[in-house]
């Protein structure tokens, strides 16, 4: 059980509670003179670009921190709760602050990286959907260091949730062990539009055709839309983003409705369409998604 192994061994290097990694890491290198300007410069860039990632194009807090009648909860970000239903399930989005009692704060940072490419918690139980695995698992490495630096810094929150009620048997495994995931270049924008609109921002995991199992058939329906979500805000339609219906916009009109949820008709996009979060995303980034969508295959 190679597996195993690994957990316990994880598991022993958990730092302890309530020690933030960064102070831990400025501490550490306090004592190196001159090497403290780079390290803390490079702690901080990871921290900055964990913060980008979470509150902008991968949007975790649109499944993860639970909503009222007037969005997201005051001093609840990041806290779970949150009931996500589908005809297989009822899931419950975990808190994913550094609460040690109800949240992440004891698991290890090879631990949260594992949780979110491969959809494993350290005591070895498979997350349920409907999380992105599939498309988490290419996520970078140092993307994924990221993240989970953010995820360390961010308040802690205490909030039990409840469980997830799953109708449906769970597979075994979201995939093989997730190795080493190289970053995407920024300087092709169709790679890194892709990139942002995949294993980043799962933007094609909602705006797929749904798949006979349920999943998204990236295959045969790549952005061709189809998800039916209901929630508080009725019921809402993933419509096609391919160029068949995209092609009624101009890049600046796209890059509008995508960062203020409002189409030029003056229509308004409901959730679970991340809106306030795609929001903050750099206006490059923005062009690299619209220059992305321009090339899928017309459905
Ligand atoms: C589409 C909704 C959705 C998105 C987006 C999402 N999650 Fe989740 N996540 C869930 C649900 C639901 C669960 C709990 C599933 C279960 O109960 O098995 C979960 C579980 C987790 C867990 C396991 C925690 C535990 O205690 O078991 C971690 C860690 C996590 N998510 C991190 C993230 C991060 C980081 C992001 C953004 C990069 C993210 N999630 C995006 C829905 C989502
Ligand atoms: C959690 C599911 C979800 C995710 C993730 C998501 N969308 Fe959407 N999107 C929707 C839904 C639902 C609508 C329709 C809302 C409505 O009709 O009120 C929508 C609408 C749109 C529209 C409007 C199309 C039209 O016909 O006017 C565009 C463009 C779009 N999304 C692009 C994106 C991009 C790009 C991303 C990733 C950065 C993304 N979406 C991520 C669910 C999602």
């Amino acid at each position: 059980m190679k597996q195993e192994q690994g957990q316990s061994h994880a598991q022993a290097r958990r730092p302890a509670p309530g020690r933030p990694p960064i102070a831990a890491a400025l501490a550490a290198t306090a004592a190196l003179g001159l090497g403290l300007v780079a390290t803390a410069a490079q702690a901080e860039s990871r921290l900055e670009r964990g913060r980008y990632l979470v509150e902008s194009i991968a949007g975790c807090g649109n499944c993860h921190t639970p909503q009222g009648p007037n969005g997201p909860l005051l001093g609840q970000a990041l806290a779970g709760g949150l009931v996500i239903e589908d005809p297989m399930f009822s899931a419950v989005s975990a808190n994913i602050t550094p609460d040690p009692d109800t949240g992440i704060g004891r698991w290890s940072d090879a631990q949260i990286a594992r949780a979110i490419r491969e959809g494993r918690r350290p005591d070895g139980s498979l997350i349920g959907p409907p999380m992105p695995f599939d498309l988490y698992r290419d996520i970078a490495d140092s993307d994924v260091a990221a993240i989970v630096a953010y995820l360390r810094a961010v308040p802690p929150v205490k909030n039990r949730v409840a469980k997830s009620v799953y109708r449906m048997p769970l597979p075994p495994t979201w995939g093989p062990p997730v190795g080493r995931v190289a970053e995407v270049s920024s300087a092709d924008p169709v790679a890194w539009g892709r990139y942002l609109a995949g294993p980043l921002g799962h933007c094609i995991e909602c705006h797929s055709r749904p798949g006979p199992q349920g999943g998204p058939d990236f295959a045969g329906g790549l952005g061709a839309g189809g998800y039916v979500f209901t929630g508080p805000w009725g019921r809402s339609v993933a419509p096609n983003i391919t160029p068949t219906n995209l092609k009624r916009y101009s890049d600046a009109q796209l890059a509008a409705i995508i960062t203020t949820g409002v189409r030029p008709d003056g229509s308004c996009l409901r959730p679970p369409m991340a809106v306030s979060y795609y929001a903050k995303m750099k206006p490059a980034d923005v062009s690299a998604l619209v220059a992305y969508l321009r090339t899928l295959p017309p459905r």
